[in-house]
């Protein structure tokens, strides 16, 4: 297949580098120049585990190009997959400017069949809108369809979940799109190209038959699968936040409730760990989305709105819980590990660090940081408000407390002794719940965590 994606960020670089390992031609096309050309030098833009070298085995091999043309990606594709942005705008509503943007240079390149599909994360109507633009703009007539699949890779297994997804959505209005698009995950279907997770490898092998269920809708009901499943993955989040804060109150143990409620099948064990509450540049986005595009069509979602105010007060609680271990916050030193929004990515997009930190900042604290990844990109939102350091240990030498925001591994199996002979008071306030509050105490923590 030949295959043009569009937006080469987290998604469309993904997808476009797992479609070429599956033998396909792509070009990836961005308008970042800068990006392209870095692409181009086998320079990857960004932090995923295991992306670098496929980026740059299936560039030698030719079967990916980087440019930032989108009527050459046209003209050589008969698929062409939409990965741009779609950030929110101030009303909660998604941007969909970049989408309308592409959508009509598409419509202005295209001089055969296409089949254009919506990756990018949009609201239910979208592909209207899509088919409307392209119709207008199209001058020739040429014949398309216009189709949704919707990405569910997590940021940080991003191969992984693209190679063996639990599934694969597709909307269309046609045969002949579906089956395009069926020939395009192929490969993924029926597992030839795998994932393994342990090795961070690709395996190649006979295929299996179908194994990834892939389910064809119309494109309603896959671009409102996309908002319906983050949503609910975000109000299983805020759920166990609001149970962990009542844990507090009734003197549980949310570690304890969420695993007796994870072992029930229908209820499920993932996305039941309490902590400061969810970032990045989806969930936050997309619920507010679904919310906006449900009032638009008819429909008060209130259930939504306490997903997010839950959400926002759990980071608030957190600062709290900050301020009550240490009295007087102004002019302590706090040691923060973990910048990034979630582990394995160096992405600080609605990370809860930045509210955290400039919480700490505000009321006349000092912060040293660290984080395995993402020390670049904090720059960006704090340039030198705060201190970076090299590990763990010099992060906590001579701070008055140590706070964790994001549970890499590195943070799971660091020397404790070390970090608390480091401490200037032994004091550790961790928003993931890592460890275990008997253990921090034998050790001399006065240990602060979530719901326990
Ligand atoms: P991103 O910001 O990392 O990447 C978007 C890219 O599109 C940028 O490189 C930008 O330069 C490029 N772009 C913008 N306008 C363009 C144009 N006119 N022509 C060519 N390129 C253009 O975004 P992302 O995180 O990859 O997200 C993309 C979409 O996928 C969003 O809708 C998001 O909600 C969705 N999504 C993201 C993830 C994730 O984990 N990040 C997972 C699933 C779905
Ligand atoms: C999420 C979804 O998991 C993906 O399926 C989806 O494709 C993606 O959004 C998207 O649409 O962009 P991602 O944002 O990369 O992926 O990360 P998650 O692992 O889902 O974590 C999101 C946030 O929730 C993180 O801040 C994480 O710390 C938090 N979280 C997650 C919790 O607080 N508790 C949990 O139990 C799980």
């Amino acid at each position: 297949m030949k295959i043009a994606v569009i937006g080469t960020g987290y998604v469309g670089l993904v997808s476009g580098v797992c479609f070429a390992e599956c033998g396909h031609s792509v070009i990836c096309v961005d308008n970042n120049k800068q990006k392209v050309n870095k692409l181009k030098e086998g320079i990857i833009p960004i932090f995923e585990p295991g992306l670098d070298s496929l980026v740059i085995e299936n560039a030698r091999s030719g079967r990916l190009i980087f440019t930032t043309e989108i009527p050459e990606a046209v003209k050589a594709s008969e698929v062409i997959f939409i990965a741009v942005g779609t950030p929110p705008l101030p009303t909660g509503e998604a941007d969909l400017s970049y989408i309308e943007n592409v959508a009509r240079q598409v419509a202005y390149a295209m001089d055969s069949y296409k089949v254009i599909v919506e990756k990018s994360t949009v609201p239910v109507k979208t592909g209207e809108w899509v088919k409307r633009t392209i119709r207008f703009n199209n001058r020739d007539g040429v014949e398309f369809d216009v189709a949704s699949n919707p990405e569910f890779l997590r940021e940080g297994s991003a191969i992984g979940d693209f190679l063996k997804p639990d599934r694969i959505v597709v909307g269309v209005e046609s045969e002949r799109a579906a089956t395009l698009l069926r020939a395009c995950y192929q490969p993924i279907i029926d597992q030839s190209v795998s994932f393994d997770l342990v090795k961070q490898e690709v395996i190649h092998q006979a295929p299996q038959g179908d194994v990834t269920p892939f389910l064809v809708t119309n494109v309603s009901s896959s671009e409102l699968i996309k908002h319906a499943s983050n949503s609910f993955l975000a109000l299983k989040i805020s759920y166990i936040n609001a149970v962990a804060n009542f844990c507090e109150l009734a003197g549980a143990d949310v570690k304890q409730v969420a695993r007796g409620m994870g072992l029930d099948s229908r209820i499920g064990d993932k996305f039941l760990s309490a902590g400061v509450g969810y970032g990045g540049s989806c969930f936050p986005k997309d619920v507010s989305a679904f919310l906006e595009i449900s009032r638009e069509l008819g429909y008060d979602f209130k259930l939504l709105d306490d997903v997010i105010r839950i959400n926002k007060v759990q980071r608030e609680l957190f600062i709290r819980k900050i301020k009550k271990a240490m009295w007087i916050v102004k002019d302590k030193t706090f040691a923060v590990l973990g910048l990034s929004f979630k582990p394995n990515t160096d992405d600080m997009r609605e990370a809860p660090s930045i509210d955290i930190i400039n919480a700490l900042l505000e009321e006349g604290a000092q912060v040293k940081a660290y984080d395995p990844v993402a020390m670049d990109v904090s720059r960006m939102f704090f340039q030198d408000r705060i201190t970076y350091c090299a590990d763990p240990y010099s992060t906590a030498d001579g701070a008055d407390a140590l706070i964790l925001i994001t549970e890499w591994d590195e943070f799971l199996t660091m020397d404790l002794q070390r970090i608390y002979t480091s401490l200037n008071y032994p004091i550790f306030i961790d928003g993931r719940n890592c460890f275990e509050p008997m253990k921090m105490a034998d050790i001399g923590f006065d240990y602060h965590c979530i719901g326990r």
